[in-house]
Protein backbone atom coordinates (compact mmCIF):
# COMPACT_ATOMS: atom_id res chain seq x y z
CA UNK A 1 0.00 0.00 0.00
CA UNK A 2 1.41 3.58 -0.92
CA UNK A 3 2.26 5.54 1.98
CA UNK A 4 -1.09 7.15 3.03
CA UNK A 5 -1.51 10.98 2.47
CA UNK A 6 -2.33 13.75 5.50
CA UNK A 7 -6.17 13.63 4.21
CA UNK A 8 -5.93 10.01 4.47
CA UNK A 9 -4.37 9.77 8.15
CA UNK A 10 -6.76 12.36 8.90
CA UNK A 11 -9.58 10.30 7.83
CA UNK A 12 -8.72 7.40 9.46
CA UNK A 13 -8.41 9.15 13.02
CA UNK A 14 -12.06 10.15 12.25
CA UNK A 15 -12.91 6.63 11.70
CA UNK A 16 -11.47 5.66 15.35
CA UNK A 17 -13.46 8.04 16.78
CA UNK A 18 -16.67 7.17 14.52
CA UNK A 19 -16.59 3.24 16.07
CA UNK A 20 -17.47 3.98 19.55
CA UNK A 21 -20.12 6.46 18.51
CA UNK A 22 -21.32 3.85 16.22
CA UNK A 23 -21.43 1.55 18.47
CA UNK A 24 -23.40 3.26 21.51
CA UNK A 25 -25.89 4.24 18.60
CA UNK A 26 -26.73 1.21 17.32
CA UNK A 27 -29.68 -0.09 17.60
CA UNK A 28 -28.80 -3.82 17.56
CA UNK A 29 -25.30 -5.61 18.50
CA UNK A 30 -23.23 -3.92 15.58
CA UNK A 31 -24.58 -0.60 13.42
CA UNK A 32 -25.81 -1.73 10.60
CA UNK A 33 -25.72 0.13 6.88
CA UNK A 34 -27.93 0.01 3.98
CA UNK A 35 -26.21 0.97 0.94
CA UNK A 36 -27.90 1.14 -2.04
CA UNK A 37 -25.77 2.17 -5.36
CA UNK A 38 -27.25 3.34 -8.75
CA UNK A 39 -25.73 3.95 -12.04
CA UNK A 40 -22.92 2.78 -13.31
CA UNK A 41 -19.98 0.93 -12.34
CA UNK A 42 -17.88 3.54 -11.01
CA UNK A 43 -20.47 4.31 -8.61
CA UNK A 44 -20.47 0.66 -7.98
CA UNK A 45 -16.74 1.39 -6.92
CA UNK A 46 -17.20 4.05 -4.81
CA UNK A 47 -19.72 2.52 -3.14
CA UNK A 48 -17.26 -0.27 -2.14
CA UNK A 49 -14.64 2.64 -0.68
CA UNK A 50 -17.95 4.13 1.27
CA UNK A 51 -18.83 0.63 2.60
CA UNK A 52 -14.46 -0.09 3.21
CA UNK A 53 -14.78 2.74 5.62
CA UNK A 54 -18.20 1.54 7.20
CA UNK A 55 -16.60 -1.54 7.78
CA UNK A 56 -13.23 -0.32 9.11
CA UNK A 57 -15.80 1.90 11.55
CA UNK A 58 -17.26 -1.70 13.01
CA UNK A 59 -20.40 -1.73 10.89
CA UNK A 60 -22.20 -4.70 9.28
CA UNK A 61 -24.53 -4.59 6.06
CA UNK A 62 -28.07 -5.22 5.59
CA UNK A 63 -30.21 -5.24 2.47
CA UNK A 64 -33.61 -4.26 4.63
CA UNK A 65 -33.45 -0.24 5.47
CA UNK A 66 -35.89 -0.97 8.63
CA UNK A 67 -32.54 -2.58 10.07
CA UNK A 68 -30.44 0.39 9.24
CA UNK A 69 -28.46 2.42 11.30
CA UNK A 70 -27.17 4.28 8.26
CA UNK A 71 -28.75 4.31 5.15
CA UNK A 72 -27.05 6.01 1.77
CA UNK A 73 -27.97 5.99 -1.98
CA UNK A 74 -25.53 6.86 -3.74
CA UNK A 75 -26.93 8.19 -7.02
CA UNK A 76 -26.92 8.67 -10.73
CA UNK A 77 -27.47 11.55 -13.05
CA UNK A 78 -27.19 9.77 -16.75
CA UNK A 79 -30.85 10.30 -17.56
CA UNK A 80 -34.03 11.43 -15.89
CA UNK A 81 -35.52 8.24 -15.04
CA UNK A 82 -33.13 7.41 -13.38
CA UNK A 83 -32.96 10.48 -11.44
CA UNK A 84 -36.86 10.02 -10.83
CA UNK A 85 -36.46 6.66 -9.43
CA UNK A 86 -33.62 8.20 -6.62
CA UNK A 87 -36.51 10.72 -5.68
CA UNK A 88 -39.17 8.84 -5.25
CA UNK A 89 -36.87 6.22 -3.20
CA UNK A 90 -35.43 9.09 -0.97
CA UNK A 91 -39.43 10.10 -0.54
CA UNK A 92 -39.80 6.82 1.02
CA UNK A 93 -37.25 6.99 3.74
CA UNK A 94 -39.26 9.89 5.88
CA UNK A 95 -41.46 6.75 6.91
CA UNK A 96 -38.27 5.24 8.13
CA UNK A 97 -37.32 8.05 9.46
CA UNK A 98 -40.44 8.68 11.35
CA UNK A 99 -40.20 5.03 12.68
CA UNK A 100 -36.07 5.51 13.88
CA UNK A 101 -35.35 8.92 14.54
CA UNK A 102 -32.08 7.74 15.06
CA UNK A 103 -31.22 6.04 11.81
CA UNK A 104 -28.73 8.86 9.57
CA UNK A 105 -30.00 8.91 5.66
CA UNK A 106 -27.19 10.46 3.48
CA UNK A 107 -27.34 10.91 -0.17
CA UNK A 108 -23.61 11.01 -2.71
CA UNK A 109 -23.07 10.60 -5.94
CA UNK A 110 -23.32 12.46 -9.53
CA UNK A 111 -27.15 13.41 -9.10
CA UNK A 112 -26.12 15.32 -5.78
CA UNK A 113 -23.22 16.53 -7.64
CA UNK A 114 -25.79 19.22 -9.63
CA UNK A 115 -26.62 22.03 -7.94
CA UNK A 116 -30.44 22.26 -8.54
CA UNK A 117 -30.56 18.57 -7.13
CA UNK A 118 -28.77 19.77 -3.99
CA UNK A 119 -30.94 22.44 -3.70
CA UNK A 120 -34.05 20.47 -4.07
CA UNK A 121 -33.06 17.62 -1.51
CA UNK A 122 -32.04 20.60 1.29
CA UNK A 123 -35.30 22.15 0.44
CA UNK A 124 -37.64 19.34 0.40
CA UNK A 125 -36.27 16.59 2.14
CA UNK A 126 -35.21 17.96 5.81
CA UNK A 127 -35.07 14.30 6.82
CA UNK A 128 -32.05 13.47 4.73
CA UNK A 129 -28.80 14.40 7.20
CA UNK A 130 -26.17 14.40 4.86
CA UNK A 131 -25.25 14.92 1.29
CA UNK A 132 -21.82 14.95 -0.55
CA UNK A 133 -20.57 15.33 -4.02
CA UNK A 134 -18.74 13.08 -5.87
CA UNK A 135 -15.14 14.79 -5.17
CA UNK A 136 -15.71 14.33 -1.66
CA UNK A 137 -15.77 10.39 -1.21
CA UNK A 138 -12.67 10.22 0.47
CA UNK A 139 -13.78 12.47 3.11
CA UNK A 140 -16.70 10.35 4.26
CA UNK A 141 -15.61 9.92 8.02
CA UNK A 142 -15.45 13.19 8.53
CA UNK A 143 -18.56 14.11 6.80
CA UNK A 144 -20.10 11.38 9.34
CA UNK A 145 -18.09 12.05 12.04
CA UNK A 146 -19.40 16.14 11.81
CA UNK A 147 -23.25 14.77 10.83
CA UNK A 148 -23.51 13.08 14.36
CA UNK A 149 -21.53 15.43 16.54
CA UNK A 150 -22.83 18.85 15.24
CA UNK A 151 -26.11 17.06 15.05
CA UNK A 152 -27.07 19.19 11.98
CA UNK A 153 -27.03 18.73 8.15
CA UNK A 154 -24.01 18.36 6.36
CA UNK A 155 -23.83 19.37 2.93
CA UNK A 156 -20.25 19.18 0.93
CA UNK A 157 -20.54 19.34 -2.85
CA UNK A 158 -17.24 21.31 -3.48
CA UNK A 159 -16.37 21.43 -7.48
CA UNK A 160 -13.66 19.12 -8.56
CA UNK A 161 -10.25 18.95 -6.12
CA UNK A 162 -8.26 17.79 -8.97
CA UNK A 163 -6.79 15.17 -6.60
CA UNK A 164 -6.78 11.50 -6.17
CA UNK A 165 -6.43 10.28 -2.55
CA UNK A 166 -5.00 6.18 -2.12
CA UNK A 167 -5.20 4.34 0.40
CA UNK A 168 -9.32 3.76 0.79
CA UNK A 169 -9.81 0.96 2.17
CA UNK A 170 -12.38 -1.44 0.18
CA UNK A 171 -15.25 -3.44 0.96
CA UNK A 172 -15.98 -5.37 -2.18
CA UNK A 173 -19.44 -7.47 -2.44
CA UNK A 174 -18.33 -10.56 -4.85
CA UNK A 175 -15.38 -12.78 -4.47
CA UNK A 176 -14.73 -12.87 -7.72
CA UNK A 177 -15.09 -10.34 -9.83
CA UNK A 178 -13.44 -7.33 -9.53
CA UNK A 179 -13.58 -2.97 -10.68
CA UNK A 180 -10.48 -1.24 -10.51
CA UNK A 181 -11.07 1.93 -11.44
CA UNK A 182 -8.05 3.88 -13.34
CA UNK A 183 -8.73 7.31 -13.46
CA UNK A 184 -12.13 9.30 -12.81
CA UNK A 185 -13.85 12.12 -14.87
CA UNK A 186 -14.23 12.84 -18.47
CA UNK A 187 -13.20 15.39 -20.73
CA UNK A 188 -14.96 14.96 -24.18
CA UNK A 189 -18.01 16.44 -23.26
CA UNK A 190 -20.17 14.55 -25.66
CA UNK A 191 -23.38 17.09 -25.64
CA UNK A 192 -26.07 14.81 -24.41
CA UNK A 193 -23.88 13.75 -21.02
CA UNK A 194 -23.75 14.98 -17.61
CA UNK A 195 -20.84 13.16 -16.83
CA UNK A 196 -18.30 15.78 -17.26
CA UNK A 197 -20.20 18.16 -15.54
CA UNK A 198 -20.24 15.94 -12.02
CA UNK A 199 -17.20 13.63 -12.78
CA UNK A 200 -15.06 16.97 -13.36
CA UNK A 201 -11.75 16.36 -15.61
CA UNK A 202 -10.01 13.06 -16.60
CA UNK A 203 -7.07 12.28 -14.13
CA UNK A 204 -5.84 8.98 -13.94
CA UNK A 205 -4.13 7.09 -11.09
CA UNK A 206 -0.73 5.90 -11.19
CA UNK A 207 0.06 2.72 -12.94
CA UNK A 208 2.26 1.65 -10.13
CA UNK A 209 -0.52 2.04 -7.78
CA UNK A 210 -3.26 0.06 -10.29
CA UNK A 211 -0.81 -2.58 -10.73
CA UNK A 212 -0.55 -2.92 -7.08
CA UNK A 213 -4.10 -3.73 -6.86
CA UNK A 214 -4.24 -5.72 -9.60
CA UNK A 215 -1.90 -8.00 -7.76
CA UNK A 216 -3.69 -7.42 -4.11
CA UNK A 217 -6.77 -9.07 -6.27
CA UNK A 218 -5.19 -11.49 -8.08
CA UNK A 219 -3.21 -13.33 -5.14
CA UNK A 220 -7.13 -12.70 -2.98
CA UNK A 221 -8.14 -14.74 -5.95
CA UNK A 222 -10.36 -12.59 -8.24
CA UNK A 223 -10.26 -14.18 -11.36
CA UNK A 224 -12.00 -11.23 -13.32
CA UNK A 225 -10.70 -8.04 -13.40
CA UNK A 226 -12.49 -4.80 -14.90
CA UNK A 227 -10.53 -1.66 -15.67
CA UNK A 228 -12.78 1.59 -15.14
CA UNK A 229 -12.63 4.96 -16.57
CA UNK A 230 -15.21 6.91 -18.89
CA UNK A 231 -12.81 6.66 -21.40
CA UNK A 232 -9.73 4.60 -20.45
CA UNK A 233 -8.16 4.92 -24.22
CA UNK A 234 -7.04 8.32 -22.68
CA UNK A 235 -5.26 6.93 -19.70
CA UNK A 236 -2.08 7.85 -18.57
CA UNK A 237 -2.17 11.33 -21.02
CA UNK A 238 -2.10 13.37 -18.14
CA UNK A 239 0.55 11.77 -15.85
CA UNK A 240 4.10 12.90 -15.02
CA UNK A 241 5.32 9.87 -17.13
CA UNK A 242 2.73 9.62 -19.92
CA UNK A 243 1.63 6.02 -20.30
CA UNK A 244 -0.54 4.21 -22.59
CA UNK A 245 -3.67 1.96 -22.27
CA UNK A 246 -2.43 -0.34 -24.07
CA UNK A 247 0.92 -0.58 -22.17
CA UNK A 248 -0.95 -0.52 -18.33
CA UNK A 249 -3.44 -3.31 -20.07
CA UNK A 250 0.24 -5.20 -21.31
CA UNK A 251 1.71 -5.02 -17.73
CA UNK A 252 -1.52 -6.32 -16.01
CA UNK A 253 -1.33 -9.25 -17.94
CA UNK A 254 2.37 -10.01 -17.33
CA UNK A 255 1.58 -10.70 -13.57
CA UNK A 256 1.29 -14.51 -12.30
CA UNK A 257 -1.97 -15.91 -12.12
CA UNK A 258 -4.98 -16.93 -13.79
CA UNK A 259 -7.52 -14.43 -14.46
CA UNK A 260 -9.52 -12.64 -17.39
CA UNK A 261 -8.77 -8.89 -17.58
CA UNK A 262 -11.53 -6.50 -19.23
CA UNK A 263 -11.87 -3.17 -19.65
CA UNK A 264 -14.80 -0.63 -20.01
CA UNK A 265 -15.65 1.93 -21.50
CA UNK A 266 -13.47 2.65 -24.38
CA UNK A 267 -14.62 5.34 -26.99
CA UNK A 268 -14.17 5.29 -30.33
CA UNK A 269 -12.08 8.04 -31.41
CA UNK A 270 -9.69 6.99 -29.72
CA UNK A 271 -9.45 2.99 -29.72
CA UNK A 272 -5.90 2.35 -31.28
CA UNK A 273 -4.73 -0.66 -33.38
CA UNK A 274 -1.96 -1.01 -30.11
CA UNK A 275 -4.83 -1.64 -28.18
CA UNK A 276 -6.60 -4.12 -30.26
CA UNK A 277 -2.99 -6.04 -30.78
CA UNK A 278 -2.48 -5.99 -27.09
CA UNK A 279 -5.84 -7.69 -26.39
CA UNK A 280 -5.26 -10.15 -29.45
CA UNK A 281 -1.47 -11.25 -28.34
CA UNK A 282 -2.69 -11.65 -24.55
CA UNK A 283 -4.99 -14.38 -23.29
CA UNK A 284 -5.46 -12.73 -20.21
CA UNK A 285 -7.54 -9.99 -21.71
CA UNK A 286 -10.82 -11.77 -22.48
CA UNK A 287 -12.28 -11.06 -25.86
CA UNK A 288 -15.12 -8.61 -25.30
CA UNK A 289 -15.03 -4.95 -26.04
CA UNK A 290 -17.79 -2.71 -25.06
CA UNK A 291 -17.46 0.18 -27.45
CA UNK A 292 -20.04 2.55 -27.87
CA UNK A 293 -21.08 3.93 -31.08
CA UNK A 294 -24.46 5.88 -29.84
CA UNK A 295 -25.55 6.62 -33.61
CA UNK A 296 -25.32 5.23 -37.08
CA UNK A 297 -26.01 9.00 -38.22
CA UNK A 298 -22.88 10.85 -39.27
CA UNK A 299 -25.28 13.59 -38.96
CA UNK A 300 -26.13 12.73 -35.32
CA UNK A 301 -22.57 11.58 -34.60
CA UNK A 302 -21.29 15.53 -34.56
CA UNK A 303 -24.33 16.95 -33.26
CA UNK A 304 -23.38 14.63 -30.31
CA UNK A 305 -20.24 15.69 -30.15
CA UNK A 306 -18.82 12.13 -30.61
CA UNK A 307 -15.86 12.81 -33.10
CA UNK A 308 -15.54 9.74 -35.28
CA UNK A 309 -18.00 8.32 -37.87
CA UNK A 310 -19.73 5.39 -38.55
CA UNK A 311 -16.81 4.78 -41.44
CA UNK A 312 -14.44 5.08 -38.80
CA UNK A 313 -15.84 3.10 -36.50
CA UNK A 314 -16.74 0.14 -38.75
CA UNK A 315 -12.96 0.22 -39.41
CA UNK A 316 -12.24 -0.57 -35.77
CA UNK A 317 -14.51 -2.97 -35.52
CA UNK A 318 -12.97 -4.76 -38.90
CA UNK A 319 -9.67 -4.62 -37.52
CA UNK A 320 -10.75 -5.83 -34.20
CA UNK A 321 -12.68 -8.79 -35.55
CA UNK A 322 -9.46 -9.47 -38.01
CA UNK A 323 -6.95 -9.83 -35.08
CA UNK A 324 -9.62 -11.48 -33.05
CA UNK A 325 -12.39 -13.82 -35.07
CA UNK A 326 -14.18 -14.68 -31.75
CA UNK A 327 -14.55 -11.31 -30.26
CA UNK A 328 -17.63 -10.26 -28.76
CA UNK A 329 -18.89 -6.71 -29.50
CA UNK A 330 -20.99 -5.06 -27.22
CA UNK A 331 -21.97 -1.64 -27.30
CA UNK A 332 -24.09 1.54 -26.13
CA UNK A 333 -26.92 3.35 -28.23
CA UNK A 334 -29.18 6.08 -28.16
CA UNK A 335 -32.64 6.62 -29.85
CA UNK A 336 -34.13 9.28 -30.71
CA UNK A 337 -31.60 12.14 -30.14
CA UNK A 338 -32.55 15.78 -30.86
CA UNK A 339 -33.49 15.70 -34.03
CA UNK A 340 -32.78 12.85 -35.34
CA UNK A 341 -34.83 11.53 -38.07
CA UNK A 342 -36.07 8.02 -38.98
CA UNK A 343 -34.17 7.75 -41.97
CA UNK A 344 -31.64 8.56 -39.51
CA UNK A 345 -32.86 6.08 -36.54
CA UNK A 346 -32.76 3.34 -39.78
CA UNK A 347 -28.96 4.37 -40.27
CA UNK A 348 -28.33 2.85 -36.59
CA UNK A 349 -30.28 -0.16 -37.22
CA UNK A 350 -28.13 -0.89 -40.47
CA UNK A 351 -24.97 -0.31 -38.27
CA UNK A 352 -26.11 -2.76 -35.51
CA UNK A 353 -27.26 -5.31 -38.04
CA UNK A 354 -23.93 -5.06 -39.89
CA UNK A 355 -21.90 -5.53 -36.82
CA UNK A 356 -24.10 -8.00 -34.94
CA UNK A 357 -23.36 -7.32 -31.42
CA UNK A 358 -23.51 -9.85 -28.75
CA UNK A 359 -25.41 -7.14 -26.72
CA UNK A 360 -26.68 -3.70 -26.33
CA UNK A 361 -26.86 -1.45 -23.89
CA UNK A 362 -30.25 0.77 -25.37
CA UNK A 363 -31.70 4.27 -24.23
CA UNK A 364 -33.91 6.76 -25.53
CA UNK A 365 -32.39 10.30 -25.19
CA UNK A 366 -33.25 11.95 -22.13
CA UNK A 367 -32.73 16.15 -21.79
CA UNK A 368 -29.89 16.74 -19.06
CA UNK A 369 -29.89 20.19 -17.42
CA UNK A 370 -26.43 22.40 -18.44
CA UNK A 371 -25.82 19.78 -21.56
CA UNK A 372 -25.68 21.69 -25.03
CA UNK A 373 -28.09 18.96 -26.27
CA UNK A 374 -31.19 20.29 -23.92
CA UNK A 375 -31.14 22.71 -25.37
CA UNK A 376 -31.71 21.58 -29.33
CA UNK A 377 -34.64 21.22 -30.71
CA UNK A 378 -36.46 18.10 -30.40
CA UNK A 379 -39.64 17.77 -32.02
CA UNK A 380 -39.98 14.01 -32.38
CA UNK A 381 -42.70 13.16 -29.78
CA UNK A 382 -41.66 10.72 -27.00
CA UNK A 383 -43.92 8.37 -28.36
CA UNK A 384 -42.68 7.84 -31.79
CA UNK A 385 -39.09 7.45 -30.51
CA UNK A 386 -40.35 4.56 -27.73
CA UNK A 387 -42.17 3.31 -31.08
CA UNK A 388 -38.30 3.04 -32.90
CA UNK A 389 -36.52 2.18 -29.39
CA UNK A 390 -38.95 -1.10 -29.76
CA UNK A 391 -37.84 -1.67 -33.56
CA UNK A 392 -34.20 -1.43 -32.24
CA UNK A 393 -34.87 -3.53 -29.43
CA UNK A 394 -36.50 -6.31 -31.72
CA UNK A 395 -33.55 -6.16 -34.34
CA UNK A 396 -31.32 -7.10 -31.21
CA UNK A 397 -32.66 -9.55 -29.80
CA UNK A 398 -33.47 -11.91 -33.15
CA UNK A 399 -29.20 -10.88 -33.63
CA UNK A 400 -28.53 -12.13 -29.77
CA UNK A 401 -30.39 -15.20 -30.11
CA UNK A 402 -28.17 -16.17 -33.82
CA UNK A 403 -25.16 -15.17 -32.71
CA UNK A 404 -25.76 -17.43 -28.64
CA UNK A 405 -27.46 -19.99 -31.43
CA UNK A 406 -24.17 -20.60 -33.63
CA UNK A 407 -22.11 -21.37 -30.03
CA UNK A 408 -24.14 -24.79 -29.93
CA UNK A 409 -21.78 -27.49 -29.87
CA UNK A 410 -18.75 -25.62 -29.04
CA UNK A 411 -16.54 -25.61 -25.84
CA UNK A 412 -15.96 -22.71 -24.32
CA UNK A 413 -13.79 -21.05 -21.15
CA UNK A 414 -16.19 -20.30 -18.33
CA UNK A 415 -15.65 -18.33 -15.45
CA UNK A 416 -18.21 -20.08 -12.44
CA UNK A 417 -19.74 -17.39 -11.00
CA UNK A 418 -22.56 -18.96 -8.44
CA UNK A 419 -25.77 -20.87 -8.61
CA UNK A 420 -28.33 -19.71 -11.44
CA UNK A 421 -32.07 -21.12 -11.77
CA UNK A 422 -30.74 -23.96 -13.31
CA UNK A 423 -27.35 -24.84 -12.75
CA UNK A 424 -24.48 -23.32 -12.50
CA UNK A 425 -23.61 -19.91 -13.85
CA UNK A 426 -20.85 -18.35 -15.39
CA UNK A 427 -19.98 -15.94 -18.05
CA UNK A 428 -17.44 -16.27 -21.37
CA UNK A 429 -14.98 -14.22 -21.90
CA UNK A 430 -17.23 -12.01 -24.18
CA UNK A 431 -19.16 -12.08 -21.33
CA UNK A 432 -21.98 -14.26 -22.52
CA UNK A 433 -24.08 -15.79 -19.66
CA UNK A 434 -23.65 -19.62 -19.27
CA UNK A 435 -25.94 -21.93 -17.03
CA UNK A 436 -24.43 -25.33 -17.20
CA UNK A 437 -24.39 -29.06 -15.31
CA UNK A 438 -21.03 -29.49 -13.18
CA UNK A 439 -19.63 -30.05 -9.75
CA UNK A 440 -20.51 -26.57 -7.70
CA UNK A 441 -16.95 -26.98 -6.01
CA UNK A 442 -15.47 -25.16 -9.66
CA UNK A 443 -17.27 -21.88 -8.71
CA UNK A 444 -14.68 -19.12 -8.81
CA UNK A 445 -12.76 -21.63 -10.96
CA UNK A 446 -11.93 -21.04 -14.82
CA UNK A 447 -13.99 -24.49 -16.04
CA UNK A 448 -14.61 -25.90 -20.05
CA UNK A 449 -17.79 -26.24 -20.97
CA UNK A 450 -20.04 -27.83 -23.99
CA UNK A 451 -22.71 -25.43 -25.18
CA UNK A 452 -25.61 -27.63 -25.63
CA UNK A 453 -28.20 -25.28 -26.61
CA UNK A 454 -29.25 -21.60 -26.04
CA UNK A 455 -32.22 -19.14 -25.12
CA UNK A 456 -32.36 -16.21 -26.08
CA UNK A 457 -29.12 -14.65 -24.88
CA UNK A 458 -28.04 -16.97 -22.43
CA UNK A 459 -26.14 -20.48 -22.97
CA UNK A 460 -26.77 -24.17 -22.10
CA UNK A 461 -24.22 -26.41 -21.64
CA UNK A 462 -22.27 -28.84 -19.26
CA UNK A 463 -18.97 -28.84 -17.66
CA UNK A 464 -16.17 -31.12 -19.30
CA UNK A 465 -13.11 -29.89 -17.21
N1 LIG B 1 -18.20 6.98 -21.14
C1 LIG B 1 -19.02 6.09 -21.83
C2 LIG B 1 -20.48 6.20 -21.50
C3 LIG B 1 -20.94 6.48 -20.13
S1 LIG B 1 -22.63 6.81 -19.96
C4 LIG B 1 -18.84 6.34 -23.33
O1 LIG B 1 -18.55 7.43 -23.75
O2 LIG B 1 -19.07 5.43 -24.06
C5 LIG B 1 -23.36 5.30 -20.51
C6 LIG B 1 -24.29 5.47 -21.65
O3 LIG B 1 -25.45 6.19 -21.28
C7 LIG B 1 -23.76 6.25 -22.84
O4 LIG B 1 -22.91 5.48 -23.63
C8 LIG B 1 -25.01 6.66 -23.56
O5 LIG B 1 -25.42 5.66 -24.47
C9 LIG B 1 -26.03 6.75 -22.42
N2 LIG B 1 -26.38 8.14 -22.15
C10 LIG B 1 -25.59 9.11 -21.64
N3 LIG B 1 -26.26 10.27 -21.56
C11 LIG B 1 -27.51 10.03 -22.03
C12 LIG B 1 -28.66 10.85 -22.19
N4 LIG B 1 -28.67 12.13 -21.88
N5 LIG B 1 -29.78 10.26 -22.71
C13 LIG B 1 -29.78 8.96 -23.02
N6 LIG B 1 -28.73 8.15 -22.89
C14 LIG B 1 -27.59 8.69 -22.39
FE1 LIG C 1 -20.32 11.01 -21.39
FE2 LIG C 1 -19.10 11.14 -23.71
FE3 LIG C 1 -17.68 11.24 -21.46
FE4 LIG C 1 -18.84 8.98 -22.20
S1 LIG C 1 -17.21 10.04 -23.30
S2 LIG C 1 -18.86 9.88 -20.18
S3 LIG C 1 -20.72 9.68 -23.16
S4 LIG C 1 -19.14 12.77 -22.19
FE1 LIG D 1 -24.44 7.71 -13.61
FE2 LIG D 1 -22.44 9.08 -12.68
FE3 LIG D 1 -22.02 6.71 -13.69
S1 LIG D 1 -24.10 9.87 -13.89
S2 LIG D 1 -23.62 6.49 -15.20
S3 LIG D 1 -23.21 7.13 -11.91
S4 LIG D 1 -20.64 8.45 -13.79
Amino acid sequence: MPELSKELLEQYEYIDKLTPIMRVRARGTVPLAHVVTYGCQGNVADSEKIRGYLAQMGFGFTEDDEQADFILFNTCAIREHAQDRVFGNVGALKNIKRRHPGVIIALCGCMVQQKHVAERIYASYPFVNLVFGTHVIHKFPELLYKTIVDSKRVIEIPDETGSIFEGVPLHRDNPIKAWLPIMYGCNNFCSYCIVPYVRGRERSRESADIIADANVLISEGYRDITLLGQNVNSYGKNLAAPKSFASLAQDICELDGDFWLRFMTSHPKDCTKELLDTMAANEKMAKHLHLPFQSGSNRVLKEMNRRYTKERYLEIIDYAREKMPDISLTSDVIVGFPGETYEEFCETLELIKKVEFTSLYTFIFSPRVGTPAEKMDDPVPYEEKSKWFSELLKVQEQIAAKRTAAMVGQRVKVLAEGMGKTGISGRTGGNVIVEFEGDPACIGKFVEVEVTSSLNWILKGKQIV
